[in-house]
């Protein structure tokens, strides 16, 4: 045995010596990656792509901020000679807290195997959750220096859930699952930085109709004309929520989403009165606080809060209000709304956060152009006793760089990305030969 072993070894490594391409490819030490995003014009659904599987296929896959994990659709079409389902009580079941453990009853496919735990893939758009397998399979990204791709890395036993297709109802056209970004250890921000040594950051730069961009590792986060965005962050504490937000899940587990601590908000520099600061906490049983989502397409505000906001903004301008139009409610004529770099001069709305930083949020961010000469603020009624106080939504997000730094629990987020004449479009994905 240990002979033919040794002799193995001796092989791999001639193999090495008289192909050095091969070699060099090994010992390659991508510094991060980077995926594209797109948004998707009928749902506002941001959709990233990978590749999984042996042979490789392009997965579209819409982006989940907080969600726990990958997970796809193995129903239709899986079909992959590298698939390795997650045997109960194994290391790899306890890494993805896998929750439950049993058989399939049908022929053996990836998804369906005897003796597998199983996790809760969960549908943030809908707010769906069912079983699904525990699985590993290669994952296929593209490394990055930060300025443009690089080679193409893979991943050889990536952690993911399988699901049933009926989970992927309400997801955007052409879609086969969701790649969760939250704060688990087998979210893909957690994966790739175990598996390739990253610091354990990734950053988001949604764009509104074009290709945005999200990098899992450290900066430079660079977009044309060498604008590093990186530089330009202000940081503020993540805060956890002690009670999951998932869809399904097992009680005392924490939320995998990323919350931050607003303080109060701002209009036009003046503090929006009569916003119950209790709501801005986030209680015992996890209800309150903020989070950033990318699965909401804009902003959702409790409703008190919202009665507040839409007020107070309206009112710094005397805006004459004009039928809403869903989903929004309030409403404006825009005749006498001027335009600046940073989209129509309305006034700023700014979230004051913890650590007394402020992000500020401009007229390209704020407000929805719905017809001629009607403009609407892009923010929608939570209703009374929502689960969270306020989501910032992806409209929101669009055009600043947002950096999640795990190992220190912060979040650097940009100003709007205009103010130094680029876009999250901007990365070039043209890559080095
Ligand atoms: C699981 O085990 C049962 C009982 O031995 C068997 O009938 C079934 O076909 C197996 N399923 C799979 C997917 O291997
Ligand atoms: C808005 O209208 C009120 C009452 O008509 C007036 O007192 C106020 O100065 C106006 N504010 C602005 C910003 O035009
Ligand atoms: C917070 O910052 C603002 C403006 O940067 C400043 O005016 C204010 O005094 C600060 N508040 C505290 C409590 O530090
Ligand atoms: C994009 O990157 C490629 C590869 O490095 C480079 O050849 C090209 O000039 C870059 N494009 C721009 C507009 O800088």
């Amino acid at each position: 045995m240990a002979s033919s072993f040794q002799y193995l070894l001796l092989l791999l490594l001639l193999f090495f010596f008289i192909s050095p391409s091969s070699s060099a490819k090994s010992s390659f030490r991508p510094k991060a990656f980077v995926l594209p995003v797109t948004k998707d014009a009928s749902t506002l659904q941001y959709v990233t792509q990978i590749r999984q599987r042996t042979p490789l296929v392009p997965l579209n896959l819409v982006l989940d901020l907080g969600g726990q994990f990958l997970w796809v659709d193995c129903d239709q079409k899986y079909s992959s000679t590298t698939y390795h389902p997650a045997r109960c009580k194994s290391a790899l079941c306890s890494l993805a807290d896998a929750s439950s453990c049993g058989d399939c009853f049908s022929p053996p496919r990836p998804g369906c195997n005897n003796n597998t735990c199983s996790v809760m893939p969960d549908n943030t758009v809908t707010g769906t959750a069912t079983f699904g397998d525990v699985g590993q399979d290669v994952v296929s990204v593209q490394s990055t220096n930060g300025f443009h791709p690089g080679r193409t890395v893979a991943a050889s036993r990536f952690i993911f859930s399988c699901a049933s297709t009926f989970l992927l109802d309400g997801l955007a056209t052409g879609v086969s699952g969701m790649a969760g970004l939250g704060r688990t250890k087998i979210a893909l921000p957690s994966q790739f930085a175990s598996a390739f040594s990253f610091p354990r950051k990734f950053a988001i730069c949604l764009a509104s109709n074009s290709k945005g961009v999200v990098f899992f590792g450290d900066g430079p986060y660079v977009l044309l004309p060498d604008v590093d965005a990186a530089k330009f962050l202000t940081h503020t504490p993540l805060i956890l929520n002690p009670e999951s937000t998932a869809s399904a899940h097992s009680q005392g587990q924490p939320s995998s989403e990323y919350f931050v601590g607003v303080k109060s908000i701002k209009i036009d520099d003046k503090v929006v009165p009569k916003i119950n600061k209790k709501l801005l906490s986030i209680n015992k049983e996890g209800f309150g606080g903020t989070k950033i989502s990318t699965v909401n397409p804009y902003t959702v505000l409790e409703a008190s809060i919202f009665k507040a906001v839409t007020q107070a903004f309206i009112r710094a301008r005397n805006y004459t209000r004009v039928g809403g139009v869903a989903p929004f409610e309030v409403c404006f004529s825009s005749h006498n709304v001027g335009s600046t770099r940073l989209g129509p001069a309305v006034p700023t709305i700014e979230f004051v956060l913890q650590n007394n930083v402020s992000w500020s949020i401009f007229g390209a961010n704020s407000v929805v152009q719905v017809k001629n000469n009607v403009m609407c603020l892009g923010v929608v009624n939570g209703g009374d006793k929502p689960r969270t106080s306020i989501v910032i939504g992806g409209f929101q997000l669009e055009n600043h760089l947002l950096q999640f730094d795990l190992a220190s629990s912060r979040l650097g987020f940009s100003p709007l990305l205009f103010w130094r004449r680029t876009t999250c479009a901007n990365f070039n994905f043209t890559s080095a030969a």
